[in-house]
């Protein structure tokens, strides 16, 4: 691997940012710091960014009394701030809105409907708004969305321009059974497979009703679907920012099992209709709950990043978001289930390890340290590898218990002398590395024990977790 180009969805702005949409954009996050180490810094293009157009947005623009291009400017603010809190370092941010993307999505529609891949038809269907698509019979249960029980289902009859995603379909299907793209867990690549397979349907890839959208470049009298238009930030984005051209096709896409119907088959359909690279892995991770109830407005169970990182400081949060649950699988969360893990891994785990260690080796020269043996390393870069940053924090939580169980058990508080310097210096490797370790994770705390253990001296620890 010499590049390696990352996205995250790109999040609707008709609400603000919500825990879900922290865990996706904090795992992104961790993957591109960490192969920015690996591979080089300009090596490495993360992106991610927010999704403005639609019926859901223009309704909330309308809900709000605003102009919906004012309500979006404000929304995505939020979004920005919002990583730059929990130290999201990508490379850029875009934005449906922006003329630069709307220009790439008309060009590309063109293209398409140039193939003759595009075709006019009258459309009756019913319409939900939440999921921003025509939902086919199986997806009616008792006459509403399984996804949004509370919504009314908008019955539309109106003219639309389709995409003829039937004929595509077979070149998806091949695609995918040959791992020209890979859509992992093996079970979302089961569950998309069958899917393709019980048989695909034409799409409606414009809208008339809807005037808050990209104008059909052959036809201004309708806009083009949210979906398409959104789909396609990850490719305007390499055209969009300077000298990104050459990071086509990205490496990793990190998406929840929400969408995957989008990624999985819609997107790679366009794409081999553009005879374009695909994606090289699609990893789908689930949803979590709170509490064991679906995350809603309505319960009013939303769960706010900016809140919880208040708690728990920005790297706390992001550590416990990231081991809540295996990554790719369904999880629940909770205040008080967090508030346990931060307790016992972090303040009296890693926290307390440092002032430990720090406290131990206050005068002791630290000049001849030998440099940290890295075999644990080749486990994190597989876990990693494997989508797991789960399991690398694993590997490094299992080496801060060891240390710590080492500790107790030598006493080095008990030694004097030369026997005491020697033991507490055979810390400091493995303290070194657990910094470095958990720098793509936890940015600022690995800069903090660094700081400690870095010089020829022990520097005072900062506080790193207070006990809650
Ligand atoms: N705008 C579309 C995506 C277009 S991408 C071309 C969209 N936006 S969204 O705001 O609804 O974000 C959905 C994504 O947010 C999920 O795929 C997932 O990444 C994240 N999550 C939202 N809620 C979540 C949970 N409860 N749990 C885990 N992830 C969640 O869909």
């Amino acid at each position: 691997m010499e590049k390696f180009y990352v996205t995250t969805p790109i999040y609707y702005v008709n609400d603000r940012p919500h825990i879900g949409h922290a865990y996706t954009t904090v795992a992104a996050d961790v993957f591109a710091r960490y192969w920015r180490v690996k591979l080089g810094d300009d090596q490495v293009f993360f992106l991610t960014g927010t999704d403005e157009h639609g019926a859901k947005v223009a309704q909330a623009a309308e809900t709000a009394g605003e102009d919906p291009q004012v309500f979006v400017d404000k929304i995505a603010q939020e979004y920005m701030r919002a990583w730059e809190k929990l130290n999201i370092s990508h490379n850029y941010f875009i934005r449906t809105t922006d003329p630069r993307h709307t220009a790439v999505v008309q060009e590309v529609l063109q293209k398409l409907y140039d193939q003759g891949l595009i075709e006019k038809r009258q459309y009756k269907g019913m319409y939900c708004v939440g999921c921003e698509k025509y939902l086919t019979s199986t997806e009616i249960k008792d006459g509403k969305c399984e996804l949004h029980p509370n919504a009314e289902l908008v019955a539309q009859e109106e003219e639309n321009y389709f995409l003829k995603l039937s004929e595509l379909a077979p070149q998806v299907l091949q695609a995918l059974e040959n791992n020209d793209y890979r859509v992992l867990p093996k079970e979302r690549r089961e569950e998309i497979l069958s899917r393709i397979k019980a048989g695909v349907e034409d799409i409606s890839i414009s809208r008339t009703g809807v005037s808050w959208g990209v104008k059909v470049p052959w036809d201004e009298t309708h806009t083009v679907y949210v979906w398409v238009d959104a789909l396609l930030n990850y490719f305007s984005a390499t055209q969009i920012v300077k000298n990104k051209q050459e990071f086509w096709a990205p490496d990793l896409q990190l998406l929840a099992k929400d969408i995957l119907w989008f990624h999985g088959l819609v997107w790679e359909a366009i794409l081999i209709a553009l005879k374009m690279k695909l994606p090289k892995d699609l990893f789908v991770h689930g949803f979590f709950s709170i509490d064991g109830q679906k995350m809603s407005k309505s319960l009013g169970n939303i769960l706010e990043p900016m809140e919880l990182a208040e708690r728990y400081g920005v790297d706390g949060l992001r550590y416990l978001l990231l081991t809540a649950f295996a990554f790719g699988n369904d999880g629940d969360i909770s205040v008080e289930k967090f508030d346990v893990k931060y307790n016992a891994d972090l303040a009296n785990g890693l926290g307390n390890l440092v002032s430990r260690v720090a406290k131990l080796a206050e005068d002791v020269d630290l000049s001849g340290v030998a440099k940290a043996d890295d075999s644990l390393d080749a486990r994190i870069e597989e876990a990693l590898k494997n989508y797991r940053p789960d399991e690398a924090l694993g590997v490094i939580w299992g080496e801060i218990g060891a240390l710590d169980k080492r500790l107790d058990d030598d006493e080095p508080w008990k030694l004097v002398g030369e026997e005491r310097t020697k033991k507490v210096l055979s810390y400091i490797p493995r303290l070194r590395w657990v910094a470095g370790a958990i720098r793509p994770f936890m940015p600022e705390t690995a800069a903090k024990i660094e700081k400690v253990f870095a010089g020829d001296t022990v520097a005072r620890p900062e506080a790193l977790f207070q006990r809650l």
